[in-house]
């Protein structure tokens, strides 16, 4: 299927915010431009938007369309380029479509940033990487993955990432094929698009934060056995009936879980009303937590389902939700074994540093 097509859905970046003048004019003058100033201010279409659109000091260059030496064509030749070391590095990637896997193994901490006029919007992003992969021929599930991230520190800015494996007709019909597969500490994905249909994003183990993300899929489409992951302010976007998370925590005797603040779920290509499930359990001790989020009419009214009717998987499982919205919010026909938990839990226990462990690795713009 032709690339981004059907998946896409194009949220349009607001207007960004007049500039500033600072020359010295009459008063009147003065007046008339603060009075314009302020009509912009309190327009609610008008955000200061912080665009990106060149290298920062040191970084290695990526552009599909450059003939300069030293700039790289591909994403994958510029993580190449970076020494197998512990120094902090930097790749900026100028807007294209760009194809193949990009796969992160070194010491050092490492920033992505996608060229971009407005870096804490995902629906700004121009640099999208596509790949087309389904895991039973790469080997395994995180083979499959579009972006594999086996470090630490590392920070992805204002890029999109999809595994055009397929689409398939529904739930059953489907096969893995990932967009992330993440694995390490304090990673943190800022503003990135992720796109598939089953399995697209996965935590494979350590911590991560997620920041103004999009993410789309419809089964099993956020998992991961022995990751911690904090998505805040993301868009959960549902392109079949399926089920958004499939954590898949084993035991007690480690943590793992998933939360979730401030999402808002729609439905987009075949995704219909009252036809997702927040999750299922993977694993019997599945740990997953929906707070001051807007689930609109995607959900059926029970929310969180068994792992299958033969195996359920649900009498350890931690299921729960806070403060959240929209018609298909918290209702008498809930799961049995979800829960609706007090405001102690969710913002102390699962604070995002009561999540991670630790909080001053997150950009605070995405926060
Ligand atoms: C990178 O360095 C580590 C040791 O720090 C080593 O184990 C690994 O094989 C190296 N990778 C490459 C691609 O050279
Ligand atoms: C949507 O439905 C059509 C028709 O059944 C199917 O061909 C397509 O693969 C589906 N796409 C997704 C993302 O579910
Ligand atoms: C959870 O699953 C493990 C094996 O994966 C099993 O040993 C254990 O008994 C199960 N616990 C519960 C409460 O079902």
């Amino acid at each position: 299927m032709a690339l981004g097509g059907v998946f896409r859905v194009e949220i349009r970046p607001l207007p960004r915010c007049g500039h500033r003048e600072h020359q010295s004019r009459s008063p009147i003058m003065r007046v008339l431009s603060l009075l314009s100033l302020l009509a912009l201010e309190i327009s609610a279409a008008c955000i200061n938007a912080e665009a990106v659109t060149k290298p920062p000091a040191g970084a290695v260059v990526v552009d599909l369309n450059s003939k300069d030496a030293g700039v790289y064509k591909t994403i994958q030749d510029a993580v190449a380029s970076l020494p197998n070391d512990s120094s902090s590095r930097t790749i900026f990637v100028y807007p294209g479509k760009y194809r193949g896997q990009v796969i992160l193994r070194r010491p050092g901490a490492t920033t992505f940033q996608g060229y971009t006029e407005d870096t804490t919007n995902q629906g700004a992003n121009t640099v999208t990487l596509s790949n087309s992969l389904v895991a039973s021929v790469a080997g395994s599930n995180a083979k499959s993955a579009t972006l594999q991230i086996y470090a630490s520190d590392t920070k992805v800015y204002n890029m999109n990432f999809e595994n055009n494996y397929g689409n398939g007709g529904g739930p059953g019909s489907q096969a893995q094929a990932l967009a992330l597969s993440q694995s390490g500490e304090r990673n943190g994905y800022y503003a990135v698009g992720f796109y598939s249909y089953q399995d697209t994003v996965f935590t494979a183990d350590g911590t991560s934060y997620f920041g103004n993300n999009y993410i789309q899929g419809a089964v099993d489409y956020i998992f991961g056995r022995k990751g911690t992951a904090y998505f805040y302010n993301s868009i959960l976007a549902n392109s079949n009936r399926g089920f958004i998370t499939a954590q898949g925590r084993e035991s007690d005797s480690y943590s793992a879980a998933f939360v979730f603040d401030k999402a808002k779920l729609i439905t987009v290509v075949n995704g219909t009303d009252n036809k997702m499930y927040l999750g299922r359990p993977w694993g019997n001790h599945s740990t997953v937590l929906f707070k001051n989020s807007d689930f609109g009419n995607v959900l059926d009214a029970r929310g969180w389902t068994a792992w299958s009717t033969t195996d359920p998987r649900t009498d350890a499982v931690y299921y729960a939700e806070y403060n959240n919205m929209g018609a298909s919010a918290w209702g008498s026909s809930r799961a049995s074994f979800a829960k609706q938990i007090g405001k102690d839990e969710a913002e102390g226990r699962w604070s995002v540093k009561g999540t991670l462990g630790s909080d001053s690795w997150i950009d605070s713009r995405f926060r």
